[in-house]
């Protein structure tokens, strides 16, 4: 399948020179100083805290501009109470006001998200597993399949247009948006967007679209007024380079070349203290034109300071500096077809991934929800010069939440909060001027049984935990800050003297022993500890151990892109079970990996043969991530030089193999 290039829109500022002199990185930090202090928000781990100048007005937005766009979510408030996706028992869910259920619709595994169309009293419900949306009535206060429609493999975000009439649709595995007519269900258009897609929204005017993606610094938009949708992207990695992160060689040449232990090559990593955009779940359209991204940001490399004492771990070491931050992007596009610049302005949040969004246009107040940290915040005046945080609140429970949807209440400003790990809803009512908590109106019982045993929901909540000490530097790190959904981040991240490619985990697991790229951990308990002493943490016990594993063991395969060609697949399994490739000799057997260590990579003294399954999803490739695509892989074979015999292969036969790989 052919992939689209992600070619980020730079900013204007990011032309300035990355050559850092002392001075210009002493007068970058005085104005960044000034900007804080000009908005009173200096202090280090406000909970919110503009970095740069706020982009919104100095008056509310028009009554009617503040139409919230119909962005999916796992939660929805209807007259009568809420409308649940649960994608853990796989059902839709209808709840009253007081959050009793009410009705259920069996939907599929990881269903994601649904909207409504309030005008029709109909949901459209995208289910994952069996790739196509589900069109539910919501008439007489049930639930009722009316019809389903087929889509690309993987759908998982959806948005409806302000006018009722199109419905955009993001597909994890086979990379693309694809816009359904409401009424015949007939797919108008579809463009590639690249890997990890999810969330989507439509702006009120409905004249653009912006994409979320998991893995890649960039936001893509869509005009949609253009005849046929054009797409373009946007830039969330910090730019231009700060002091703290500038991949600079003259200044940082000699800390990034590393003496690899074992008399290898060393390492140089050229993009050492380059921050990323990761982690992108969701975006909301809020008032004045503005739109709002929360994501993380990864530092994979951390330029060391005079303050800092590298430990050879993630950031770990005295002076610690955290290598994973929690932000909120704030875009203001100009009107598609208009001329201008786009303008982004970053927020901290001490919110643990921040995921989950809903918009009160009535009180232009965003809500924003920690899925690591069960917190909700209230952002007031959220698309003017004077947003504030107004209050924040735990929905911890004592089971977790997991916060993985929130809407409002278009009747009394409540709140409702899908809590994923316990499958319950919290309703709060606050008030987003005042910092007084909020109160919870009504917490709901379990709305459906989780497909999980209760040692692997315990892992499952383990592994999206942020802020445990137990388990990295002043809880800084979760698992899933790195492995999102079980996946992969995309980044290399500088370990040991070693740079090293974030691996895929879910599928990948079972049978795969040994663990870590040099494979050094024999099984996944020694995996687990070996990962927490790196994190920085204190230490998990056996039973949280346990737990983690029987989690990380139950999680399916990842889904595959569709085939296009039948025939190429089978020419390039031939290739790769024939003599002339010769890669079965170590990528054998159900897992396509024989499970022992070769010495075939210039910095590591041995590397454990990775299991194939998931390659589609598995981008960047090898240890190291030298290789950014598997066609590069096969054609140049980025690091790594004796594996396998492709260099007598033409064009063709590369393509068939790739076409073959990318369907393990
Ligand atoms: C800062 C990013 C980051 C965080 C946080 C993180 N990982 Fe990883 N993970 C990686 C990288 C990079 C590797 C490869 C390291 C190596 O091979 O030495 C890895 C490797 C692994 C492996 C080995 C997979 C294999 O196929 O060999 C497992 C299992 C794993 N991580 C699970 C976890 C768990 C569980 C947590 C939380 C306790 C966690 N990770 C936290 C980045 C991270
Ligand atoms: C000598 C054993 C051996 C042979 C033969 C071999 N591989 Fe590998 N393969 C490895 C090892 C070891 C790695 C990990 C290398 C690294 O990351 O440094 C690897 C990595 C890969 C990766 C990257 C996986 C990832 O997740 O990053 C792909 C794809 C792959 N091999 C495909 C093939 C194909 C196709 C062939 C046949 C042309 C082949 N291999 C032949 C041992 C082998």
């Amino acid at each position: 399948m052919p992939r689209t290039l992600l070619t980020v829109s730079v900013l204007a500022a990011s032309t300035l020179s990355v050559v850092f002199l002392a001075a210009d990185a002493r007068s970058k930090v005085l104005r960044e100083q000034a900007v804080i202090s000009e908005f009173g928000m200096g202090n280090f781990g406000l909970p919110f805290q503009m970095q740069d100048p706020p982009l919104g007005d100095t008056h509310a937005p028009a009554a009617k501009a503040t139409k919230a766009s119909l962005s999916g979510s796992t939660i929805v408030s209807l007259r009568d109470g809420a409308l649940v996706v649960d994608g853990d028992s796989g059902k839709l869910l209808r709840t009253d006001v007081d959050g009793a259920l009410v009705a259920e619709l069996a939907i599929g595994a990881d269903a994601s998200q649904a909207v409504v169309d309030t005008a029709h009293s109909r949901a459209y419900v995208v289910d994952r597993e069996h790739d196509r949306i589900v069109l539910v009535s919501l008439e007489r206060g049930g639930l009722a399949k009316v019809d389903a429609w087929r889509t690309a493999a993987e759908p998982f975000g959806v948005a409806l247009s302000p006018d009722n009439k199109t419905l955009l649709v993001t597909h994890v595995a086979d990379q693309k948006l694809i816009a359904f007519e409401t009424e015949t269900g007939l797919q108008r258009w579809d463009i590639e967007l690249g890997p990890e897609p999810r969330g989507v929204a439509i702006s009120p005017d409905g004249h653009e679209a912006l994409v979320t993606f998991l893995t890649s610094g960039a936001v893509a938009r869509v005009d949609l007024q253009a005849k046929q949708p054009k797409l373009s992207f946007v830039s969330l990695d910090p730019s231009p380079p700060s002091a703290a992160n500038t991949p600079n060689r003259a200044f940082f040449g000699e800390q990034a070349q590393v003496q690899a232990p074992g008399g290898k090559a060393p390492v140089f990593n050229p993009e050492k203290g380059k921050s990323f955009a990761r982690n992108a779940f969701a975006v909301a359209y809020v008032g004045n034109g503005l739109a709002v991204i929360p994501h993380q940001l990864s530092t994979p490399d951390l330029a060391t300071s005079d303050f800092e004492v590298p430990s050879g771990g993630y950031g770990g070491g005295n002076g610690f500096t955290a290598p994973i931050n929690h932000r909120l992007a704030f875009l203001d596009t100009p009107d598609a077809g208009e001329q201008g610049e786009i303008r982004t302005a970053m927020a901290n949040t001490t919110l643990h991934q921040p995921r989950a969004l809903a918009y009160d246009g009535n009180s232009d107040t965003l809500y924003v929800a920690g899925y690591g940290s069960d917190d909700i915040m209230a952002i007031a005046d959220v698309s003017q010069s004077s947003v504030h945080l107004g209050w924040q609140q735990s929905v911890a429970g004592s089971n977790g939440c997991a916060p993985d949807g929130l809407a409002v209440d278009g009747e009394n400003g409540n709140v409702l909060v899908f809590c994923s790990l316990t499958r319950t809803v919290v309703r709060l009512k606050g008030d987003p001027d005042s910092a007084a908590a909020p109160t919870v109106v009504s917490t709901s019982k379990e709305l459906a049984k989780s497909h999980f045993s209760a040692s692997e929901l315990r892992g499952k909540q383990i592994f999206r935990q942020g802020r445990n000490a137990q388990i990295s530097t002043q809880g800084a790190m979760a698992c899933a800050s790195c492995h999102a959904e079980a996946r992969a981040d995309g980044l290399t991240w500088f370990l040991q003297g070693h740079i090293l490619q974030t691996p895929f985990l879910s599928g990948r697991l079972e049978g795969t022993h040994p663990f870590k790229w040099d494979g050094q951990d024999a099984n996944l308990e020694i995996s687990l500890t070996s990962t927490v002493k790196r994190l920085g943490g204190t230490g998990i016990s056996n039973r949280d151990a346990k737990d983690l594993q029987a989690f990380l063991t139950a999680l399916p395969k990842p889904r595959i892109p569709t085939v296009e060609d039948d025939q190429a697949v089978a020419r390039g399994k031939e290739l790769f079970d024939s003599t002339t490739t010769g890669c079965l000799n170590c990528h054998d057997g159900a897992l396509s990996s024989d499970g022992k260590r070769h010495d075939i990579a210039s910095d590591l003294p041995a590397v454990d043969t990775p299991s194939l399954i998931g390659l589609a999803s598995s981008a960047p490739y090898y240890h190291d991530g030298s290789a950014t695509s598997l066609e590069s892989l096969l054609r140049n074979n980025g690091s790594i030089h004796a594996m396998g015999r492709t260099s007598r292969l033409d064009d063709a036969q590369i393509s068939d193999l790739v076409a073959y790989l990318e369907t393990l």
